[in-house]
């Protein structure tokens, strides 16, 4: 058995990962390869312009890029020279036939155990790194195994990262997780793994399970992040009717050590690739299974999310005189969180297509996410995007804050009162300004939860 890796998807999960791997194991050679070669371009490209935005990400890349990691679109080669071989592609959920809007689309990560079988050259550790709904191990293990030539063992490692903090999670990881099959080639190969995330991570935080118990595990620690989002921003439309302060309710309810303060935050529903994706799936295996009261449990985690971006559009359109029809909003932010240009399942877009509902006229506004946003947008009519954030307010009704940048509240905000139009409203979602601060300049100011 060689050291070496490869790693199959350079996206979100695959690229940041596997550099940390290779800066934390200079002996081993990382190669990561992915079918979309201009995505592969970027990671190649001689100035660092990255396909993905992540603070620290460049820094790694530079330390590695050609000393052993290497990125590329030769996964037949990449597959032949590594005996481990990690799968990052990514999982959509499906948009056709059974568990439509439900089920993940596992057609490429199929395609994908089929290439591995086919340019295989003799026994591989094969790691799932997308999340998957439970029981793909064993799936893919068949298709792998199938009249094969060779043995492999697959096991899941899923990743816990979260976007904008994703090298500091993987370098200081509350746990890795990895999960095998608990016969004497499984646990070997968990060995295999385990080896290499202890070049740096503490052997107590490395923990093992079996396969399916891995797999379930990243779906359930997603839906109870989800879980806690969508239980204060229920609690914050609550306040908002009764005259309580959510952010008060959030900081009182977290000094309970049992509930503990993180994750408490409400804003305009949570965004992201993954957590609708994986609760949605959960509920889909519920349902599988027989468990519709489960299941029912799990929706209405994503219910819930989605009336948050409703109701913020509807209480826009309400203190707007009940019209927003041919004003101008300003949408500052549109990623789904600060520090990341990611836009997939943003709270942003929901509200940017019912504000365009109601003929509103929207300027977007994003430091990172501005060509995403272009992309996601491109079918409306009356949008422009604006890189600078006073060009966007120039002529506005209304600023909706929508992602927490951090450079916001230290905008010149007289500055952008005198831009706008009067009566100047602020909707802060993210409650990260300084309420009093633009009441006395002279803003209508509304925030989530209060
Ligand atoms: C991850 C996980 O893999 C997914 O399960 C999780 O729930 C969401 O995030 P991520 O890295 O964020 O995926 O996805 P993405 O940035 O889309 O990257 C996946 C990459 O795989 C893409 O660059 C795509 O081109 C590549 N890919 C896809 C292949 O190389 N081969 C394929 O057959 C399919
Ligand atoms: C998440 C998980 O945290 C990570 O472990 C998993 O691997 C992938 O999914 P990510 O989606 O990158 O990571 O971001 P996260 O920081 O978890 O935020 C998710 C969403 O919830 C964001 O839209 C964020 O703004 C929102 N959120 C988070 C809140 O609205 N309030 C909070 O208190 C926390």
């Amino acid at each position: 058995m060689n050291r070496n890796i490869v790693c199959i998807g350079a996206g979100y999960i695959g690229g940041p990962t596997m550099a940390v791997i290779a800066k934390m194991n200079p002996d081993r050679k990382v190669v990561v390869v992915d079918i979309n070669a201009s995505r592969i371009e970027a990671w190649n490209s001689p100035d660092f312009a990255l396909p993905i935005y992540e603070p620290g990400l460049v820094d790694v890349v530079k330390e590695v890029r050609g000393r052993n990691l290497f990125f590329s679109t030769d996964i037949a080669a990449a597959v032949r020279e590594c005996d481990i071989v990690f799968v990052g592609v990514n999982t959509p959920t499906k948009t056709f036939g059974r568990g439509a809007g439900m089920a993940s689309d596992l057609q490429y990560w199929e395609a994908t155990a089929r290439e591995i079988k086919g340019y295989a050259e003799g026994d591989k550790i094969v790691i799932e790194k997308s999340t998957l709904p439970v029981r793909t191990a064993a799936a893919m293990e068949a298709i792998l195994n199938d009249h094969a030539a060779h043995r492999f063992t697959v096991l899941s490692n899923p990743e816990f990262l979260a976007e904008g903090t994703a090298i500091r999670d993987l370098l200081e990881p509350d746990r890795v997780l990895i999960g095998g099959p608990q016969d004497e080639a499984g646990l070997a190969a968990i060995e295999e793994a385990v080896a290499i995330y202890a070049t740096w991570v503490p052997r107590e935080r490395i923990l093992t399970t079996n396969v399916w118990s891995a797999e379930l595990t990243k779906l359930a620690a997603n839906a109870f992040l989800a879980q806690r989002v969508s239980s204060i921003n229920a609690i914050a439309g609550l306040c908002e009717a009764t005259g309580a302060d959510v952010d008060e309710v959030a900081r009182v309810i977290g000094a309970d050590k049992r509930i503990g303060p993180k994750f408490l935050k409400a804003g305009p529903g949570f965004g992201g690739s993954c957590f609708k994706k994986d609760v949605l799936n959960l509920v889909y295996l519920c349902e599988s299974f027989g468990l519709h009261t489960a299941a029912e449990y799990w929706h209405g985690v994503v219910k819930m999310n989605e009336h948050q971006q409703e109701r913020i559009v509807s209480r826009l359109v309400r203190e707007m005189f009940n019209t927003v029809a041919n004003k101008r909003i300003a949408l500052f932010g549109f990623a789904f969180k600060s520090d990341t240009g990611d836009t997939r399942e943003t709270p942003a877009g929901a509200v940017a297509r019912l504000l365009a509902e109601e003929h509103a006229r929207l300027a977007i506004t994003d430091p990172k996410a501005l060509p995403n946003a272009r992309r996601d947008l491109a079918d409306l009519q009356d949008v422009v995007f604006e890189p600078d954030e006073y060009k966007a307010a120039e002529g506005a009704d209304a600023i909706v804050l929508m992602t927490d940048w951090r450079h916001y509240p230290a905008l010149d905000w007289r500055r952008l009162y005198d831009v706008m139009r009067k009566p100047a409203l602020v909707f802060d979602t993210r409650n990260c300004l300084d309420a009093a601060a633009l009441r006395a300049i002279g803003f209508r100011v509304l925030n989530i939860g209060k």
